[in-house]
């Protein structure tokens, strides 16, 4: 019987989260858990018991049975909501012989994820997911960029954090102390700019990560499990290393020597956290061959 499969990057902040928020400039890069929707034509219900992968459904207009299969953790700034949108609303533009462009694809990922966080929804989770690869992100404007090979860990704190409650606390430390947080984000503009002229020298990266990292840390949306994590990976040799994503919880990600990765993977699991090791996708949502 015929079905669909297409499965969608997660992403990572290397560079700029919040201060992206902000209209400056940051970096984010698809990695390689992906998830994975098989989609087939159905007059029943499908039963996916999730609202992105309802709307999806609504939004396109048919009904249909789904199979979900994510190697992404979720809730912990990945980008799964968004891999998990995008991955199913390309399945059933192909089961169902829809025939949108995959910039459209992004463009509704994007507006469902707004409806169902009723509001606040990343741009940059749908786009990166899409396209894959390297993202550099300037205002409204969402540009891919030559990938990049860099040897990355990921340590997921298990602290659960909502990125709307992060976006709103910095959005009131910086009413409340503009001529500190505003240089700040003005500071993490200048990292993500100095990256982009380094993105070959891990080393360098790293240090930039680590300067990332401590002001995030000064706009609030720091958490003592992540700094421990952060902690943790630059004591085994990592060359840098700082939360990703909203912050208050979820991820944090370290750039390492090859030969260390395993090593910054066990420091980080030491600490009551998960870690993998990965490294860039550059594919965006693909076609995945049927079993
Ligand atoms: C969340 O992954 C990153 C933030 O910068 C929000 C956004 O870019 O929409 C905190």
């Amino acid at each position: 019987m015929k079905v669909a499969t297409w499965s969608a990057p997660g992403k990572v902040f290397l560079f700029g989260e919040h201060a992206v928020v902000y209209g400056k400039p940051g970096i984010a890069m698809a990695i390689k858990p992906r998830v994975f929707v098989t989609v087939r034509k159905s007059r029943m219900a499908h039963h996916a018991k999730s609202p992105y992968i309802d709307s999806c459904f609504d939004e396109m207009g048919v009904r249909g049975s789904v199979y979900v299969n994510s190697q992404l953790p979720s809730s912990s700034g990945l980008g799964s909501s968004a891999a998990v949108s995008v991955a199913t609303l390309s399945a059933i533009n192909d089961e169902f012989g829809k025939k949108y462009r995959p910039e459209e694809i992004a463009d509704m990922a994007f507006a469902i994820e707004k409806k169902v966080q009723k509001g606040r929804a990343s741009p940059t989770d749908t786009t990166v997911s899409t396209f894959g690869g390297l993202v550099f992100i300037t205002g409204t404007s969402r540009r891919r960029l030559p990938p990049h090979h860099f040897n990355l860990v990921v340590g997921n704190s298990l602290v659960q954090h909502n990125t709307a409650k992060m976006v709103e606390l910095v959005a009131e430390m910086k009413k409340t102390n503009p001529r500190i947080c505003e240089p700040v984000l003005d500071a993490i503009g200048e990292v993500t700019l100095a990256a982009m002229h380094h993105m070959t020298d891990a080393q360098k990266l790293g240090d930039l990560m680590n300067m990332n990292h401590a002001l995030l840390d000064v706009l609030g949306v720091g958490h003592p499990q992540i700094s421990r994590l952060v902690l943790a990976a630059r004591a085994a040799g990592a060359y840098g290393a700082k939360l990703t994503g909203a912050g208050g919880g979820g991820c944090m990600i370290a750039i390492c020597p090859k030969h260390l990765k395993s090593r910054v993977a066990g420091a980080i699991e030491s600490c009551e956290a998960r870690a993998f090791s990965t490294s860039i996708d550059t594919e965006g949502v693909r076609k995945e061959k049927d079993a």
